[in-house]
């Protein structure tokens, strides 16, 4: 199959109501989209990933209406989140009802909903009807396509239609939030942040990421993981442990004078935000360069410099993988 990228609309939507699978632009990744009625359809995405079928999937839909069909009930404080950050990079946990398949959910009782804010995308989720089930449009563990190149680089052959919607704005994967008795519970961070959470709800937020038997399975670690073994530390240290390695460097806001084969530095004026839109593309850069290694180091732990670090930390080598 020959993979074709470009940005019609109306062919998009065309080989999504035949069951085919498209690449789709969001604020925060490419998505790989089918119809997530559609059990034949949805059954292509874990194919073209390689993805375990335990692993669910988040349905997108074009608003909140759209939402009530998916679910049995709209908890208040989920209402409230909507009000404040949907369309926008946040995905609810939610009690499903019967129409939703249980290959979306990989047989839990809730399935995970979302509102994508990209323009085109929204366009086509508006002419569809049906949701769309869509995870990040890479081969499973690794790392997410925030370009249409991204996705031919995972995909090419494998799908017959990228929608190209630019460069993903944010750049890292939703927050994913669910809703116990009045606690919220944070189980991905994104750059919807906990406190932004609390802030809008007046509500307990508990933050649950585990990595190992995570109740998001594609929680576990070694999700987002480059080729090349990535080290997390104090670069100048590790660059001494690694010496007479091929070294590339990820640094947040400093340009170190250290001998390397590639140095990323992904805000010289060290706003997080923009490190996050970036940090996807550069890990995808040194993974395609001639290094033996990328050395990385801790980005402050506020704002979504937190999500930053949990992608890292996943993506980081360990000895025990
Ligand atoms: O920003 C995003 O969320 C992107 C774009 C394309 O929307 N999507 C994305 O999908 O990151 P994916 O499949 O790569 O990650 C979705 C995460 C996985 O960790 C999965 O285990 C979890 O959401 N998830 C999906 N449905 C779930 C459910 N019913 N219960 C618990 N976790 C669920
Ligand atoms: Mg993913």
């Amino acid at each position: 199959m020959t993979t074709e990228i470009g940005n019609d609309i109306d062919r998009a939507r065309a080989f999504l109501e035949r069951g085919e699978l498209v690449a789709i632009p969001t604020e925060t990744v490419y998505g790989l989209a089918a119809n997530g009625l559609d059990p034949h359809a949805i059954l292509k995405i874990y194919s073209a990933k390689n993805r375990p079928q335990f692993n669910p999937l988040i349905l997108h839909v074009a608003n909140v209406d759209q939402v009530e069909k998916l679910v049995k009930a709209i908890p208040e404080l989920c209402r409230k989140l909507m009000s404040n950050f949907s369309p926008g990079p946040i995905t609810f946990l939610l009690s499903k009802s019967d129409i939703v398949p249980d290959l979306v959910t990989a047989g839990s009782s809730h399935v995970a909903i979302r509102i994508p804010d990209h323009e085109l995308t929204r366009e086509l989720l508006a002419q569809l009807d049906f949701p769309l089930a869509a995870p990040s449009a890479n081969p499973s563990g690794y790392v997410s396509p925030v370009s249409p190149n991204h996705v031919l680089d995972g995909l090419d052959g494998k799908i017959p239609y990228i929608l190209d919607g630019g460069i993903c704005r944010v750049g890292l994967e939703s927050t994913i939030v669910g809703f116990e008795e009045e606690v919220i519970v944070v189980h991905r961070l994104g750059a919807i942040t906990p406190e932004d959470i609390e802030a809008v709800t007046g509500a307990k937020v508990v933050i649950s990421l585990s990595h190992s038997s995570p109740i998001t399975p594609g929680q576990l670690k070694s999700h987002y993981a480059t080729t090349t073994p990535l080290f997390i530390g104090d670069i100048i240290e590790l660059a001494s442990v690694h010496a007479g390695k091929r070294l590339g460097i990820l640094s947040f806001k400093t340009i170190y004078d250290i001998a390397c084969a590639k140095q990323i530095i992904l805000s010289e004026k060290a706003d997080l935000e923009e490190a996050a839109a970036g940090l996807f593309s550069a890990m995808r850069e040194l993974d395609a360069s001639e290094v033996d290694v990328i050395i990385t180091e801790q980005f402050p732990e506020y704002g979504i410099g937190a999500a930053i670090n949990d992608r890292l930390s996943r993506a980081a080598f360990t000895d025990n993988e």
